[in-house]
């Protein structure tokens, strides 16, 4: 069976909403960062602070690669990993993707306090995630397959998911 890839930007849900689904649907759950974690035997911001960004998206790639091989997972993605098209390319062969969308407004609000995304972990925190928002809507776009509301709670955004994926097996329109 072919995996299902959730994507979008850090707090948008994809690891609680992606536990959720896999419990749901008896699949194995796949969190990418975790796995990269493991595999790095670090923590994301200690690869950041230790070896830099450029190694720890080397390690990102590798990492979608290898995902991409297996099947019948529900995979959460980082927040970047699908903003580079040779993921895309990789994941989008293996199942559907995913977007969780959420506003940079309820990004700020949930990751109040977080002290785990390096990329956030600056003075200005607002600006930087308008910036990243805005450069990588697009790209979550593009990569996914079927986009659902990731502002609900995430019981409902699991059902909305298997609504919209049952829809677009039925249809072949992804919306
Ligand atoms: C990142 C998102 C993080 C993690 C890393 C980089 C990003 O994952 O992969 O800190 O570039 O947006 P989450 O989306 O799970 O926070």
């Amino acid at each position: 069976m072919r995996n299902l890839i959730l994507c979008g930007f850090m707090g948008c849900g994809k690891s609680t909403v992606g536990r959720l689904l896999a419990e749901q649907m008896g699949r194995p759950f796949l969190d990418m960062d975790t796995y990269i974690e493991q595999q790095a035997g670090r923590t994301i911001p200690e690869i950041f602070a230790q070896c830099g960004e450029a190694d720890f998206r080397r390690r990102e790639r590798e990492a979608c690669k290898a995902l991409a091989a297996q099947e019948s997972l529900v995979i959460a993605t980082g927040g970047g990993a699908l903003t580079f098209p040779e993921n895309v390319r990789a994941l989008a062969a293996s199942g559907d993707i995913v977007l969780l969308d959420v506003s940079p407004e309820t990004v700020l609000h949930r990751l109040e306090g977080d002290t785990g995304r390096p990329l956030l972990a600056r003075d200005d925190k607002e600006s930087a995630v308008h910036e990243l928002y805005a450069a990588r809507l697009p790209l979550y776009r593009r990569a996914a397959t079927v986009t659902v509301d990731g502002e609900q709670p995430p019981e409902q955004v699991a059902q909305d998911i298997l609504t919209a994926l049952a829809q677009a097996a039925q249809t072949g329109v992804y919306l």
